[in-house]
């Protein structure tokens, strides 16, 4: 192959160099019989003057200059043109080989992405641009934003991006029947009614193995892609887990590590949506019992979480900017636009993350928590704590998790006895430069739904 190609090459530049030759030598015997021509060349007048002559000779001399001059500038074009040629030919060369490097990146299962939409056309807007930038492939990560709402600037926006991704629209825009007292809640039925109407579309009509979802007020990472990618075998792989989320609940700037901590990645217990993949089998299990409204409380509850975790970062890989939602911006300014999205790319696929598997995980989580070291809120909260060593608060009441957790700034709700982040009971984050866990006591029993 490698032979065969540059006796392709070679031939094909030693017949340049000969065409090279037969042009200059046509053009030498032109510029001889141009001389001669000019130099033999005898007006017939009758008898001119001396000056006259003199004159007629020193327009053939300017016109033989001038006719010098303009076959340089054909000869030097010629070359420049030749030379350019060999150059394209080696650019080829190049770029066909960049290409065979890139293909083998592209390699690897195709992931959806699956934008839910409805009347936001800025932040729909805003939304698209990002995933667009950052995408290595449109293969591999098709975008297919599905909208509901009926919104037409919505519609138009996402149009005018024409085939960089594909629309779908939810055609059911019928009033949704509400509980009398849910009135106010509205909205979550018909995100939820989008919700299993888009992802039906994917599993049963797109015949897509997996989906990642986003919705239309999501910043997404550098590294977004790469993440998923990386960490879909191992979802493929465990049956425990059920998930793999871009987003850490507790991931504002000051409760993760910014500096070094961009590859760490946690299993978690509480699933936290917002950027999130899940398989096929999944749908089919979810998607039949899909809920009515509260779409995500309801996938947080133990019938359905059934025990299984989710893979989530270290550092957020999506962000929300959704100010005015549906939950009209309940935790918004306390903590969701406080998350820190993760600036730098790791190239995950290329990092060994076996260590995400439960039977690798589960050992040595549980070895670190038992060996750090106990400290009180207060002296965690002084800053005086020795660097490099990890350390724990104990909870044993949901009164002493909410008061810890408020105190540090992090999450201190529950959903389904689950605090944000869990897993095993523990939150894991960073503050003022050490690893801390707020863990419960060592006879913890699981979690209890009852705190809320
Ligand atoms: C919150 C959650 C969101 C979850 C939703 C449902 C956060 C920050 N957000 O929504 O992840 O899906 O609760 O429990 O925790 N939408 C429709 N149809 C509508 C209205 C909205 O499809 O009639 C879409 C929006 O385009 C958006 C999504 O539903 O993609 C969520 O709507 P949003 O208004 O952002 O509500 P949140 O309060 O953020
Ligand atoms: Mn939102």
């Amino acid at each position: 192959m490698i032979v065969n190609f540059c006796l392709k090459i070679c031939y094909e530049s030693s017949t340049m160099r000969r065409k090279q030759l037969l042009l200059l030598k046509v053009g030498i015997v032109a510029w001889l019989l141009v001389v001669y021509i000019l130099f033999t060349y005898q007006p017939s007048t009758t008898s001119p003057s001396l000056s006259q002559k003199s004159h007629n000779i020193n327009q053939q001399l300017d016109k033989l200059e001038d006719e010098l001059s303009k076959q340089s500038k054909f000869y030097s074009s010629l070359l420049e043109k030749l030379r350019g040629l060999q150059r394209q030919q080696h650019e080829d060369q190049h770029i066909s080989n960049e290409e065979d490097d890139f293909r083998l990146i592209k390699d690897g299962p195709v992931l959806p992405i699956l934008l839910i939409a409805c009347n936001r056309e800025a932040a729909v807007r805003r939304s698209i641009d990002l995933l667009l930038k950052y995408r290595p492939d449109q293969e591999r990560f098709p975008i297919i934003v599905s909208q509901d709402c009926g919104h037409k600037p919505t519609r138009e926006t996402i149009e005018s991006y024409g085939d960089q991704l594909s629309l779908i629209q939810q055609p059911d825009l019928s009033d949704i029947e509400v509980p009398l007292k849910e009135r106010k809640f509205k909205g979550y039925f018909l995100i939820a009614r989008h919700y299993k109407w888009a992802l039906t579309q994917i599993f049963q009509k797109f015949n897509y193995e997996a989906v990642i979802i986003v919705e239309d007020d999501l910043d997404v990472a550098p590294d977004f892609y790469e993440y998923f990618s990386a960490t879909y075998p191992i979802l493929r792989s465990d049956p425990t887990l059920w998930c793999v989320s871009a987003w850490n609940d507790n991931g504002k700037a000051g409760l993760v590590d910014v500096r070094n901590g961009s590859s760490i990645l946690y299993r978690t217990d509480f699933f936290p949506g917002l950027g999130w993949m899940m398989t096929r089998e999944l749908w089919d299990e979810l998607g039949p019992k899909w809920p009515r409204s509260y779409w995500d409380d309801w996938v947080r509850a133990p019938e359905q979480r059934a025990n299984r975790a989710c893979i989530r970062p270290e550092v957020s890989r999506t962000r929300t900017f959704g100010k005015k939602g549906v939950s009209n911006g309940l935790f918004y300014e306390k903590h969701l636009k406080q998350i820190h999205l993760n600036e730098v790319f790791v190239p995950f696929t290329k990092l060994n993350l076996s260590y995400l598997h439960q039977e690798q995980y589960d050992p040595t989580f549980e070895k670190e928590v038992q060996n750090s070291q106990v400290v009180s809120l207060t002296e965690v909260k002084s800053g005086r704590l020795t660097q490099g060593v990890k350390y724990k608060i104990v909870y044993h009441t949901k009164d002493v998790f909410k008061r810890t957790a408020k105190a540090l700034g992090l999450m201190d709700d529950f959903k389904a006895g689950v605090p944000r982040t869990g897993y095993k009971g523990v939150i894991s984050f960073f503050y003022g430069n050490n690893r801390i866990f707020l863990a419960p006591g060592n006879n913890w029993q699981g979690y209890n739904p009852s705190w809320s």
